[in-house]
């Protein structure tokens, strides 16, 4: 058994100087580890014995398990080192949902946490967030069954979550006579399937964590192996070269001004060296400044590095807050509102292609749409089980389930693809009725593929030309900047008469506007269309093509289309500009749309004389983030023109 010295020299440190055993403490690194396996593996036992050979267990502890392990131990043994982790067991017992449990401990090389969760598939967004900000994850393999279904589940969800280093810890080998025949073959069963996947070491080592041989100590029945034991492995196993030092990246969390005189901005690096006199831009503005000082927790330093705590002062008096990135000018992230990305569902209620959410990326939360679910991963196999191009229609993902999404935001934000940087190029989806953490996200490092709104042109050697007129010459000429008035709401909410109301109100106050409305557009340009989900999307692409082209040409445009679906608004935001459009949700109660029924068509959509009609036969997708909700039944159209165009002038887009 380990020399227990290293706890006696500690102890003693505590009590004659306690400021030199924390500082000691404090310059060790830190290893996060991430345990993998079921309770069966010997998961339990494994983290156990580690604690118990590395003296890590309190007396009382102690004494509780040695009397436990005659009482409940599943070994013949005094002393049952599972029993020490046999918490988590008890809570699971009971079907209590636990995330991921964490245990702390050091040696004199190294601190350690140690995340543990559970292996089932039922629980991969549990292994997902444990596997987030682990360093390692260490495999465990039952040496009489070797690499199964749930090995490579685990071993695809580290990769997927971004660990570089495995330890594959063969365990049992008591169970298997100490073959080391058995151990060589789980070794190339593993390696072969393993190749597919982005981890940078693996370790193989057979051990048993019950009778301790390759833990903490050899051991005397494995002689025929020759390489490190599992603790001497975590000890020195080389993390520092996974930090990525090149890209300096600063989101920033706080702008901290104290006095007149001081403009700072408080956050942590997520990577790179950030130093005094460096050429930064803050995105998404890229407005440039040079970092001025640097401020670490004990004042004043010259450069800083990642994940430190800094707060940074530039030379000029630059546009910047919270949610905005500090970035070497030199070395710019993409920035764009559009990306893909592999999700992890996390929550019961499946996430929905086309549905809006929230997005928390580093320090900014920001609506946007799950647009596009292009595929599915089965997880034990790492195929793709469904997917678009194989035109199996995937609108949703299960609790579980991982699939390649495309996603749009409301606005951009500036990231890295997450196998550059696990900071700015993850980001978890929330609920925006709950405030449910539903999903997790990891940015894929290739180019969006658009979806469908975006399709490039079918016509080939086509090239743009650029007016000499400018966007702010149109402004002087007009006196208005243009901007996209989008109603949406069910037929008869009210949009056309609001539509109408507030185009004479803008253009008796000198404004040139336009009117786009549904039932007049669709005898034109869009007769060809009728009211499928495809056709519905294709009338909201046209008219969101025909607005972006009025809204250049200096107009104001205020379009009146029921709009139905949350993903063809986004689709429109994003053709026309989020900066240009302002989406207006007339919110009519159906009952009171239906009685009201200006057209007579609830009436025919009742009687089955019309299909697909929104909000009899069709849905109707609200939109969860509108600039403007009007309610017709509190408010007569000319209030609700007024509301509109008192927010045009607090845009300034009117004065
Ligand atoms: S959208 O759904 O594609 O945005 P749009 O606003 O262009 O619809 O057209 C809606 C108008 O078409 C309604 O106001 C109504 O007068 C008429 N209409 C005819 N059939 C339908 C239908 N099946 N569903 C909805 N509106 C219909």
């Amino acid at each position: 058994m380990r020399d227990s010295s290293y706890k006696v020299q500690e102890e003693g440190l505590i009590r004659s100087d306690i400021s030199e055993y924390l500082k000691r403490h404090e310059d060790k690194d830190l290893l996060r580890i991430l345990t993998c396996g079921s309770v069966d593996d010997g998961k339990s036992t494994l983290i156990g014995r580690l604690l118990y050979d590395s003296h890590m267990i309190y007396e009382d502890q102690l004494k509780k398990v040695t009397e436990d392990s005659k009482i409940y131990g599943t070994t013949d043994a005094d002393f049952d080192p599972a029993l020490l982790t046999d918490g988590l067991k008890a809570e699971r017992e009971q079907g209590i949902t636990i995330d991921v449990a964490y245990r702390y401990f050091s040696t004199d090389k190294r601190k350690f946490i140690i995340a543990d969760c559970p292996g089932h598939e039922q629980y991969t967004r549990n292994m997902a967030t444990g596997a987030s900000t682990s360093n390692l994850a260490t495999i465990l393999i039952d040496a009489r069954y070797g690499v199964i279904t749930q090995t490579k589940r685990h071993s695809f969800i580290c990769s997927l979550l971004g660990i570089k280093h495995v330890v594959v810890a063969v365990n049992k080998m008591d169970l298997v006579d100490w073959s080391e025949s058995t151990f060589e073959q789980i070794k190339n069963d593993y390696n072969a399937f393993v190749s597919r996947l982005n981890f940078s070491d693996i370790h193989f080592i057979p051990l048993s964590a019950l009778k301790g041989d390759n833990v903490v100590e050899h051991g005397n029945n494995l002689i025929w192996y020759d390489g490190p034991t599992f603790l001497h492995h975590l000890e020195n196993v080389n993390i520092s070269t996974d930090r990525n030092l090149i890209d300096m990246r600063f989101p920033v969390q706080y702008v901290s001004r104290p006095n007149p005189d001081f403009r700072g901005f408080s956050g942590t690096l997520a990577s790179g060296v950030a130093r005094v006199g460096d050429v930064v831009a803050s995105l998404p503005s890229r407005q440039q400044s040079k970092i001025k000082s640097l401020y670490g927790p004990d004042g004043e330093v010259p450069e800083a590095f990642a994940p430190q705590s800094v707060t940074i002062t530039l030379e000029d008096e630059i546009d910047v807050s919270r949610g905005n990135m500090i970035v070497p000018v030199n070395n710019i992230p993409h920035i764009g509102n559009e990306f893909e990305a592999m999700v992890v569902w996390m929550h019961d209620s499946p996430a929905q292609a086309g549905k809006s959410y929230l997005v928390k990326h580093t320090s900014n939360m920001i609506p946007g749409v799950l647009s596009e679910i292009r595929y599915t991963v089965d997880i034990n196999t790492m195929q793709r089980s469904k997917s678009i191009e194989e035109k199996v229609p995937i609108d949703s993902l299960k609790l579980n389930e991982i699939g390649r999404c495309h996603m749009t935001l409301h606005r951009p934000i500036a990231f890295d693809p997450y196998d550059r940087n696990r900071t700015t190029g993850a980001f978890i989806i929330i609920d925006r009725l709950s405030n449910a953490t539903v999903g997790a996200g990891m940015i894929v490092d290739r180019i969006a593929s658009k979806p469908d709104h975006k399709k490039a042109p079918v016509s080939q050697n086509i090239v743009r030309s650029d007016s000499l007129v400018s966007a702010e010459d149109r402004q002087k000429l007009l006196s208005q900047k243009s901007i996209t008035i989008w109603l949406t709401g069910l037929s008869g909410s009210g949009k056309s008469t609001i539509a109408l109301q507030l185009e004479k109100d803008l253009l008796e106050q000198g404004h040139l506007c336009y009117i786009l409305d549904g039932d007049n557009v669709r005898h034109g340009l869009n007769r060809d269309l009728g009211f499928s989900m495809e056709d519905r999307k294709e009338n909201i692409r046209r008219i969101a093509e025909v607005a972006a082209l009025m809204n250049d040409a200096g107009v104001i445009v205020i379009t009146s289309f029921i709009s139905p679906y949350i993903s063809d608004r986004t689709a429109a935001r994003s053709v026309i500009g989020d900066e240009r459009f302002i989406e207006v949700f007339v919110d009519t109660p159906i009952e009171i749309c239906e009685h009201r029924d200006p057209k007579g068509l609830y009436k025919k959509a009742r009687a089955g004389e019309i299909q697909q009609f929104t909000g009899i036969s069709a849905p109707y997708e609200a939109p969860q983030a509108p600039e403007l909700t009007l309610c017709t039944e509190e408010l007569v159209p000319p209030v609700a023109a007024q509301i509109i165009s008192d927010c045009l002038k607090k845009r300034s887009i009117i004065c």
